[in-house]
């Protein structure tokens, strides 16, 4: 089965727009769990532009599926989630200026830390994904850093305009290859309702994060519907995996 973990960020993102109670995470995630979604995921940002600590808090007591919690790789948040404990976490790069996550974790040039900070975590029981570009070198560093997973940057491949056949083929190979490592291997960024198909028919995947897309297409329809239609493409997706 192919997992469905829907990102409510930008829940909080409205919310923060007015510095009140409401839209409120929390609320959305119990309603996505209810539409479908095989897990919640919410990346607490270093400056909380978005989802906040009491949020995580609150979403670890309700959420009945699984916790998916994003953070950089920093003594803080690392301090965060042994106390939160998630049922999964997944250590992006993070700068402060960004939008949004806009590249790979460079597990291969921050080996060390990274290798700490994994051991950390799963000492605590919680599962670790690292967020990287599919590259060859970044999954066999994600390994050596004792992860237990990766999830492939879809950025590239979602971007790419006109024919995406060479970034498909490059989260295939680094899909392989982190499978053959013996890694769970995740994928998400950027994919939506008309790119999804092909990344969620990929055989070593078995996890997709989705956010912004979901979440634009619930203003306009709900979240519950919004969800059941992603949760639709994955299953007609996997139906030949
Ligand atoms: N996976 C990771 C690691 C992310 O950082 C994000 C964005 O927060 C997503 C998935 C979801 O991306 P999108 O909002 O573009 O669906």
């Amino acid at each position: 089965m192919l997992r469905l973990g829907v990102n409510v960020d930008h829940v909080a993102t409205l919310r923060q727009a007015r510095r009140i109670d409401m839209p409120d995470p929390v609320e959305a995630a119990l309603l996505a769990e209810k539409a479908g979604a095989d897990g919640i995921t919410v990346h607490l940002r270093e400056d909380r532009r978005h989802i906040q600590e009491p949020d995580v808090e609150l979403l670890r007591e309700r959420v009945q599926t699984k916790l998916n919690l994003e953070m950089a790789v920093t003594d803080e948040m690392v301090r965060l989630a042994e106390r939160f404990r998630p049922d999964d976490a997944c250590f992006v790069p993070e700068r402060r200026e960004e939008l949004t996550t806009e590249g790979g974790l460079n597990v291969l040039a921050h080996r060390a830390r990274v290798k700490e900070a994994v051991e950390r975590l799963q000492g605590k029981g919680i599962r670790v994904s690292l967020f990287i570009d599919p590259e060859a070198m970044q999954i066999e560093a994600s390994r050596e850093a004792g992860a237990h997973g990766v999830e492939i940057h879809t950025g590239r491949y979602c971007d790419a305009p006109g024919d995406k056949t060479r970034e498909l083929e490059q989260i295939v190979a680094a899909a392989s290859l982190a499978r053959r490592l013996e890694l769970e291997v995740h994928a998400g960024h950027g994919l939506n309702y008309q790119n999804v198909l092909p990344v969620a028919a990929v055989p070593q995947i078995v996890e997709l994060n989705i956010g912004h897309s979901i979440l634009a297409r619930a203003v306009m329809v709900g979240i519950e519907q919004a969800v059941r239609e992603m949760k639709a493409l994955l299953i007609k997706a996997t139906q030949g995996k």
